[in-house]
C-alpha cells in the first residue's frame, strides 16, 4: 500500500463574497486547491462562520489577506 500525500495550495481571497452565515456581503475568505490538473476543484474553507451582529461586522474584513502555514501536517494561521 502506498501512502498518498495530499498537497493543498491555500489561497487567500480577501475580496471574496461572504458565506451565508456571516451576514455580510464581502468578507474575504480562504480557498484550498488540491494540486491536480483540474481547474475547478478548489474548495471554500468554512472558517469564521457565524456572526453576532450586535458585537461585530465582518463586512470588508479582508479575511485571507495573509495566510501562513506551520508546514506539512501543521496548522493554518490567518
Ligand atoms: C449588502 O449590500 C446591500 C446592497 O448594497 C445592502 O443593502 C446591505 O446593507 C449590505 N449588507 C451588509 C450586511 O452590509
Amino acid at each position: 500500500m502506498k501512502a498518498t500525500w495530499r498537497i493543498w495550495l491555500l489561497v487567500g481571497a480577501p475580496q471574496a463574497a461572504a458565506l451565508p452565515g456571516q451576514k455580510a456581503n464581502r468578507t474575504g475568505g480562504l480557498y484550498a486547491c488540491p494540486l491536480t490538473h483540474e481547474i475547478n476543484d478548489c474548495k471554500r474553507v468554512a472558517i469564521d462562520e457565524g456572526v453576532d451582529l450586535k458585537k461585530e461586522s465582518k463586512e470588508n474584513q479582508w479575511l485571507g489577506v495573509s495566510v501562513k502555514s506551520q508546514g506539512p501536517g501543521g496548522k493554518i494561521v490567518e
